[in-house]
């Protein structure tokens, strides 16, 4: 099939919750993506934030290859090696601490939102305080922990027990506190919004808080877990340098995981530290799916990969380059840019004629026209794009990247 007759199926045989650009892909390799006509591009959105290591990887390819020829799926009534095994990868990150697998962000949240319920049950707590702007999937129960009304509109009434707070404001997190409280969920870097790091202040004070009022601090690493940052969690990454002694012994309680995990195939998690891994005890949550021999299987090659091929080092050095060199294009129509390792935004002024349509975000409309100069980025919000190349993007396609953007802002 050719490009249109590819939107066209999708037309007739797909609901259209989805605002597509009008692209088919057929085929990639590394940060590289051809579509049906065969024209190539260059992937800096990788999945939104999932291809941790490019298209086709090698050893990616031969786990899943193997894993499929062996054993696909035995459902959780049974124990499986790769599960465990993923999850020992997880708690050697972090220090201990278990899993629980899903298949999305948004499962992984909802394995949070229940853990933190379970935690608060006795005592009759149950409200979970996000922040504004933030994003946590696109379940009801997601939808309503993320603060941001356009995700919410034509649902309501939205899951009880979620309010918003702001996200660099700690007076007004400790105030919003109520007797109903019982958890904090944050991301480290504001992902769908526009690239919005936490400060070391916001971490090392909501942790503060939440182990005085007895909360649980929850960190939603979706999208900037797994290395992006240039270190397994963001907030390792954030708090980096800081000279608070509070910094060394910073943990959350739990945190979600998904998108770059397996490298493209669907895998979520939840994890919790002692005590909080025990809440969620035989019978209280599941998932068919969930932590299935081939995402494992992926998963594990991902892992392997990243400490093979030292991605982890790579991605910082490369999201240094990114930065400087789009900071250095120092364009008029650029407001901002902002970044952590290989998860960066640029935020484009406003008003800008070339961009305003009817109904159409600027960022929407800058994506499209660095579509056509054949580099593939992802709308952040309104005003910001955002680079989430793979963690094994090399510096020219770096260098590619940063010059297709110059071309596209001359343009403007
Ligand atoms: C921070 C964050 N949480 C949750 C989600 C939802 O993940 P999923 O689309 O896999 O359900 C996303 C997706 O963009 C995300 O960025």
């Amino acid at each position: 099939m050719i490009t249109p007759e590819i939107l066209a199926a999708h037309e007739r045989f797909v609901i259209s919750t989805y605002g597509r650009f009008p692209l088919a892909f057929v085929r990639g390799r590394g940060a590289r993506l051809w579509d049906a006509e065969g024209r190539e591009y260059l992937d800096f959105a990788a999945g939104i934030g999932v291809g941790s290591l490019g298209h086709a990887h090698p050893a990616l390819v031969e786990a899943i290859a193997r894993q499929a020829a062996t054993l696909l799926h035995v459902s959780n009534l049974y124990h499986t090696e790769s599960q465990a095994r993923v999850a020992e990868r997880v708690a050697a990150q972090l220090g201990g601490g278990r899993c629980f697998f899903a298949n999305s962000g948004a499962e992984a949240n909802e394995a949070l939102y229940k853990l933190a319920r379970k935690f608060g049950h006795a005592t009759g707590r149950y409200e979970i305080l996000t922040a504004v702007n933030s994003f946590h999937g696109r379940t009801l129960a997601g939808i309503s922990a993320t603060g941001q009304d356009k995700i919410k509109k034509g649902f309501e009434p939205m899951v009880e027990g979620f309010r918003h707070v702001p996200f660099h404001d700690l007076a007004a997190v400790e105030t919003a506190v109520s007797d109903k409280t019982v958890a904090i969920l944050f991301e480290g870097v504001q992902g769908e919004s526009g690239i919005h790091p936490a400060t070391a202040d916001d971490l090392l004070g909501l942790r503060d808080l939440c182990n005085r009022r007895g909360l649980l601090l929850m960190l939603d690493a979706v999208q900037d877990g797994m290395f992006r940052t240039g270190r397994f969690q963001s907030w390792q990454r954030l708090l980096e340098g800081s000279r608070d002694p509070r910094a060394a012994a910073f943990l959350p309680d739990a945190l979600s995981m998904a998108k770059g995990i397996a490298g493209g195939v669907p895998m979520g998690l939840a994890w919790a530290r002692a005590p909080y891994d025990a809440l969620l005890g035989p019978g209280s949550h599941g998932s068919t799916f969930g932590g299935a021999p081939l995402a494992c299987a992926a998963a594990l090659a991902v892992f392997d990969t990243i400490e093979r091929e030292g991605l982890a080092d790579h991605a910082r050095r490369m999201g240094e380059r990114l930065l400087a060199g789009l900071r250095a294009l120092a364009s008029p129509r650029v407001a901002a840019v902002r970044g952590l390792g290989l998860m960066i935004g640029v935020e484009l002024k406003k008003d800008i004629p070339a961009l305003t349509s009817e109904g159409k975000l600027p960022s929407a409309l800058f994506v499209a026209k660095l579509h056509a100069l054949g580099l593939l980025a992802v709308p952040a919000g309104a005003q910001t794009i955002r680079f989430l190349p793979p963690l094994n993007v090399t510096a020219d396609e770096c260098d590619e990247a940063i010059a297709t953007l110059a071309r596209a802002l001359a343009a403007l």
